[in-house]
């Protein structure tokens, strides 16, 4: 019934766009210039006159444009670094990241995500078949929201400015380029699985492979069996591990996880994806976020580990927390696992001083942290926060709803990790 409606409705808003950028006669710079609040991004813009020009050679291009107030934020968020020593291979990097080929006008996102590729092309951030992609979504009320690296969430403020070639939306929060998974983990309490990669000879797998989906077992599904984990050979972690991840071609986005899904897994075995009861899960396992960027592809938090001697399980929905599959004693007083092993400079939500070295280091956006989950992060960032003056500006991480894909509707997981 509704793709009856909708169909057309979309094509004809679609034409309507594309009718209107061509029957536009102002080109980027004049729109620029207009614009009160695009001042700074004026600047930068011109600043790296290659990908300038090269906007005004596109038919059809969408400019994720940064406002003032974005600019202002900064110096309080992961990207403060590499704009304050105009590291200019890497801010050049966040730039691409805002263009994106096609006309994607507001109208035309919905409840459910929509990864779109973009202009960036540095492999430290994108190494996934076609290029890294920005998350796009329709929350109630008919607010868009762009999802990025480490988190971050950018809300569309002013839409669909025409020009000649394209269109601008006006973003209040710049977009940060994926990071590696050891450097992503840590900002959604993933200390456990990010020091049980890193502890294995993993790391670089996790990090570099082309096209990697990990599922991602939260820190209390790690605790719960923190004993029982630490004593196993690195062997046997590693085919545990391995259970936890996909490579293929076809990143695992939401939006690429159909109901009754089968992913083949690094061990050999296979996962399978359920929708039901309006979550998604991957065998027995409930994801409580998904798809949160890393530079080669996605990841998934998941409420409990997989289990390669059991890959037939599947979810029972009327269960909200299924029972841990694997069996396990933790240790005393509930100590949190293999965090040790996270490499120095990559610790909980204190990234601000963080110089990732050696295999994890390809990246430096992640210097300081994405930000604003205070409450969340509550205890362990008094001290950044006191380093810091207390002032971390919101680059909101996207701690956020996501949308389980098909019926629309969200989830708040917060509570819950
Ligand atoms: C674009 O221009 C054509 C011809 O000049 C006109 O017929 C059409 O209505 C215009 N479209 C819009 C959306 O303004
Ligand atoms: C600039 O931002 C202000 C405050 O958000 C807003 O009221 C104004 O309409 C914006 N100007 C343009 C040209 O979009
Ligand atoms: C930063 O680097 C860019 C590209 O190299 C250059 O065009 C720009 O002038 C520099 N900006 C500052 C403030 O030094
Ligand atoms: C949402 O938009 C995408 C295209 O961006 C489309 O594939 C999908 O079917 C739409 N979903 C709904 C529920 O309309
Ligand atoms: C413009 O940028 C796109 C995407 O990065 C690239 O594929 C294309 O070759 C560039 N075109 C020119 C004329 O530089
Ligand atoms: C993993 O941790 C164990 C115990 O500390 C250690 O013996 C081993 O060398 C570590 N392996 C790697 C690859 O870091
Ligand atoms: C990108 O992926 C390829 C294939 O997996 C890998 O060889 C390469 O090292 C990766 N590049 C980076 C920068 O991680
Ligand atoms: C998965 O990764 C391995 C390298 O570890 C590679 O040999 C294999 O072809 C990859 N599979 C797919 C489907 O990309
Ligand atoms: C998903 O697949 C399962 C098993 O085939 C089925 O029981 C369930 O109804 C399906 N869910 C939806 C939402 O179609
Ligand atoms: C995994 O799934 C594929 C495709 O459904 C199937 O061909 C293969 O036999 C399965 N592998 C195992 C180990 O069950
Ligand atoms: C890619 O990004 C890395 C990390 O920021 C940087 O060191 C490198 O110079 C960039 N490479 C290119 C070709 O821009
Ligand atoms: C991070 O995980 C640990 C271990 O499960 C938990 O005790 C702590 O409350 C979590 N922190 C936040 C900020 O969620």
């Amino acid at each position: 019934m509704h793709s009856v409606l909708l169909v057309p409705l979309l094509a004809c808003l679609s034409f309507t766009i594309i009718a209107l950028a061509q029957n536009e006669t102002r080109d980027l710079t004049q729109l620029l210039q207009s614009n009160e609040n695009l001042t700074q991004f004026t600047t930068l813009l011109t600043s790296y006159g290659d990908i300038y020009a090269n906007l005004s050679f596109q038919s059809g291009v969408t400019i994720l444009a940064p406002n003032d107030d974005a600019f202002n934020k900064i110096p309080y968020s992961s990207l403060g670094p590499a704009f304050e020593a105009n590291q200019s291979q890497i801010v050049r990097s966040i730039l691409q990241y805002h263009i994106l080929p096609g006309l994607h006008p507001a109208g035309g996102y919905n409840g459910s995500f929509s990864f779109d590729k973009t202009w960036l092309q540095n492999t430290s951030y994108t190494n996934v078949t076609g290029g890294q992609v920005v998350g796009g979504v329709q929350q109630a009320g008919n607010v868009n929201v762009f999802t990025s690296g480490l988190g971050t969430r950018s809300t569309l403020v002013t839409p669909d400015l025409p020009f000649i070639g394209g269109i601008v939306h006006v973003i209040d929060n710049f977009l940060v380029p994926p990071q590696n998974f050891i450097q992503t983990a840590p900002q959604f309490n993933l200390t456990a699985a990010g020091g049980a990669v890193a502890n294995t000879s993993l790391a670089d797998y996790a990090n570099s492979q082309q096209d990697i989906t990990i599922f991602v077992p939260r820190n209390a599904a790690f605790q719960q069996l923190g004993e029982t984990l630490q004593s196993m050979s690195s062997i046997q972690l590693q085919r545990l591990l391995n259970y936890h991840i996909v490579n293929s071609s076809t990143v695992g986005y939401s939006t690429n996880l159909p109901n009754g899904t089968v992913l083949r897994t690094r061990s050999g075995q296979n996962l399978t994806i359920t929708f039901a009861s309006n979550s998604l899960f991957v065998n027995q396992a409930r994801i409580l976020q998904q798809d949160l960027l890393i530079s080669n592809g996605i990841m998934h938090v998941i409420d409990n580990f997989l289990d390669p001697d059991a890959p037939s399980v599947t979810a029972d929905p009327e269960i909200p927390t299924a029972p841990p599959l694997l069996r396990g004693t933790s240790l005393s007083e509930n100590v949190v696992p293999f965090t040790s092993f996270l490499p120095t400079g990559v610790t909980s939500f204190d990234t601000s001083s963080a110089s990732p070295t050696g295999s994890f280091g390809a990246n430096d956006i992640g210097k300081g942290t994405s930000s604003s989950t205070s409450s969340r992060r509550a205890s362990s960032t008094s001290s950044s926060q006191e380093k810091n003056g207390g002032s971390r500006l919101n680059l909101q991480p996207a701690i956020i709803a996501v949308n389980s894909g098909l019926l629309g509707a969200f989830f708040w997981f917060i509570g819950t990790l």
